[in-house]
């Protein structure tokens, strides 16, 4: 025991990794597949497509022997929609659907449970290309099929799910929607008519999962950034206040409470963009909250009143290659802040560092700065846990490598290291890095032990 008097992880306590269909998977226009809105997305110079990606889809065996071995007993992953309809709607494919009746049993018989995103940013491109994506009630329609199809099917094999990655993305990035904002009206206006279409389809879903699976548990998923403002000054602390809500609460708030809050209701009334909202909208979001919520959660940053839109570094952390502030204290803060305004179970599905990595000649990667990075948050959730906050998983970013979403393979994630490159294929072979015993040693001692040599931890705070 490391603080306090008890144990603070109960038995049964989540633990593994988590990933997407598309960033894992490969396959692309295999077993019926149709393409997805990543499909068509132009490849940057120097990164990869998500054609091959760590060719999971062959190689799930493989890799769900590591996880056990790990002793993982939850596995977070996507259902690819335009597998199960390659055009987004009409009739269902049998084998896609087959593929993830696979996937799920093998999770299970090694005592995985997986824990699944029902969207993440992979539209079928046909909706896109139809119906410029979530703009349109037409795709919500569709989006209640599939998540009706899927329900249905998995219902034996999956207890919990989420409905959107990270749906707070919605007002800043559409287009991981399939929406182009191009010849809106007001653009403005139109992000938030796509963030009420989503709304009414994640309530659409909840409402399906509690129909059709007894005991199915859904979240509303959010990622967070821990805001903090730049000076002292009151109106940085306002706009700290301002920038949070907008991120997150408002989709918090919505998820768990039913009804838009009023400081988003007063602020889109006063610039005329309040979304279209049909009839039964207002009664289905407020029957139809989440049972449980969930982040994922990398890093912090601050606001301040003179650059209002702009978030900026924070000059007491230091960042990773790619800039992201590594900052655990963060976490403890927001789940603390999380448990507070909504005293729901909080499923922390993502948390992780990016790292540029190679393989050593002993077949391994000497990966100390994620088994630091990892520790550190871990150490500042059961500090959270400690002051009563209701905590049930923890997953982290990646298990294999896996591309990144900006499409790189050199910003790695994985305990298991996958031999490839940007574009060079290599073997794909798996290898475990050094963080690979690290995490077996912490969920065999259900997050007692955080240090490689169970020592004393000089991480505490
Ligand atoms: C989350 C996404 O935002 O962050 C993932 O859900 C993504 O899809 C992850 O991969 C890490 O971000 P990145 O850009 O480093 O891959």
């Amino acid at each position: 025991m490391q603080h306090g008097s008890g144990k603070i992880i109960p038995e049964g306590f989540l633990w593994g990794g988590a990933v997407t269909s598309f960033q894992t998977e490969g396959a692309w226009n295999e077993g019926g597949k149709g393409p997805s809105i990543v499909d068509a997305r132009p490849v940057k110079e120097g990164s990869s497509d998500w054609k091959t990606a760590v060719d999971f889809y062959h190689r799930y065996k493989e890799d769900i022997a590591l996880f056990k071995e790990m002793g993982f007993n939850a596995y977070r992953t996507s259902i690819s929609w335009a597998r199960i309809f390659p055009d987004g709607e009409g009739e269902a494919n049998e084998e896609g659907l087959q593929f993830y009746d696979h996937l799920f049993d093998e999770m299970l018989a090694n005592g995985i449970q997986p824990v699944i995103t029902l969207y993440h940013f992979d539209l079928p491109l046909a909706l896109a290309e139809k119906y410029n994506g979530f703009s349109s009630r037409k795709t919500v329609d569709s989006f209640e099929k599939y998540a009706r199809t899927v329900f249905k099917r998995y219902q034996h094999k999956v207890k919990y799910w989420l409905t959107f990655n990270e749906q707070n993305l919605v007002l800043t990035n559409p287009e991981f929607w399939g929406v182009s904002l191009e010849g809106a009206e007001s653009e403005e206006a139109l992000r938030y008519q796509t963030a009420h279409n989503v709304f009414i389809a994640h309530a659409k879903a909840v409402k399906a999962l509690h129909e059709i699976v007894p005991g199915g548990k859904m979240a509303g998923m959010v990622t967070y950034t821990t805001i903090y403002p730049h000076t002292t000054n009151p109106r940085d602390v306002l706009a700290a206040m301002k920038a949070k809500e907008l991120l997150c609460d408002f989709f918090f708030d919505v998820f768990a409470f039913g009804e838009y809050p009023s400081y988003v209701k007063s602020d889109l009334a006063k610039k005329g963009i309040m979304p279209v909202m049909e009839e039964g909208d207002a009664g289905l979001l407020k029957e139809n909250t989440a049972d449980y919520l969930s982040i994922s959660y990398y890093q912090s940053q601050t606001a301040s009143a003179e650059k209002a839109e702009q978030l900026t570094a924070n000059p007491c952390l230091q960042t990773n290659e790619w800039g992201w502030a590594i900052d655990p204290v963060g976490l403890r803060i927001c789940l603390k802040d999380m448990y507070a305004r909504y005293r729901l179970p909080i499923f922390i599905t993502e948390n992780g560092i990016g790292l540029r990595e190679q393989l050593n000649e002993n077949g391994t990667v000497e990966d100390d700065a994620r088994i630091d990075y990892l520790r550190e948050h871990i150490q500042q959730m059961k500090l959270a846990m400690e002051e009563g906050v209701d905590v049930f998983g923890y997953l982290t970013w990646g298990s294999t490598d896996l591309i990144s979403s900006g499409g790189s393979f050199e910003k790695r994630y994985g305990f298991i290291y996958v031999n490839r490159g940007e574009s060079d294929l290599r073997d794909l072979k798996r290898y475990k890095k050094k963080s690979f015993d690290w995490y077996k040693q912490v969920i065999a001692s259900n997050g007692e032990k955080l240090d490689l040599q169970p020592a004393v931890s000089s991480q505490q705070k």
